[in-house]
């Protein structure tokens, strides 16, 4: 499956979700496959991460399960043997675009600047993380490579929440958002799953171009 497939999957919102007991992520998962969510990422910040990966694919098998944090070929491929079905990087590496192809693992990576952009483009990316999108220039920098990169689709990440998710998804060059909020660390640690399951529909109940 290739990166844009999955953001269009994904469409409104990525969740971004960081789980520090394995033994939360299946039923997170039902949570998240009840609220609409068909995607997901799990950031590789917790010990727990890989185990979570594998747990999510198993309890729903339908759900693409990815992860993020993804900074060194070793990572990807342990995200490979979970099972994870993508990998997001916050930055663009060329080490990281040869695992990518070595583990043949569709990759979101992470872009600022111009000659980021460029430098990803190169490498035959189409598909880029923007991030972090707010405190890198938020909707007004978007806006200005839409005319530069015609033909790259982002998917800003890092600050995004309800308030100003809608300002991102109207920019012709956005796909979807992706942020924490719609299963924050703390609700899956109270494991409120119905909260979440709330959280996600609200979110996918967004209208998206
Ligand atoms: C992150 O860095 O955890 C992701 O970009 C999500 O950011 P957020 O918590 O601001 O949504």
């Amino acid at each position: 499956m290739n990166v844009r497939t999955i953001l269009k999957t994904a469409a409104p919102v990525m969740p971004v979700l960081t789980i520090d007991n394995p033994a939360l992520a299946a039923p997170l998962a039902d949570a998240l496959a009840a609220g609409g969510m068909r995607v997901a990422e799990i950031t590789l910040r917790t010990p727990g991460a890989i185990e979570s990966i594998a747990a999510m694919r198993k309890a729903v098998p339908e759900l693409l399960v990815g992860a993020g944090t993804v900074l060194t070929p070793e990572m990807m491929l342990a995200v490979k043997r979970a099972g994870g079905q993508f990998a997001v990087s916050p930055g663009f590496t060329e080490i990281l675009a040869d695992a990518a192809i070595e583990y043949q693992m569709p990759l979101l990576p992470g872009v600022v600047t111009a000659g980021e952009i460029q430098t990803a483009i190169e490498r035959g990316y189409k598909d880029l993380k923007f991030f972090p999108a707010e405190s890198a220039g938020g909707v007004t920098l978007l806006a200005s490579y839409a005319s530069v990169f015609r033909d790259i689709c982002f998917c800003p990440t890092g600050g995004i929440k309800p308030g100003n998710m809608n300002d991102y998804l109207a920019l012709k060059n956005v796909m979807c958002v992706g942020g924490s909020w719609v299963a924050p660390r703390k609700l899956i640690e109270a494991k409120d799953w119905q909260g979440i399951t709330n959280l996600v529909a609200s979110a996918q109940s967004t209208n998206c171009h």
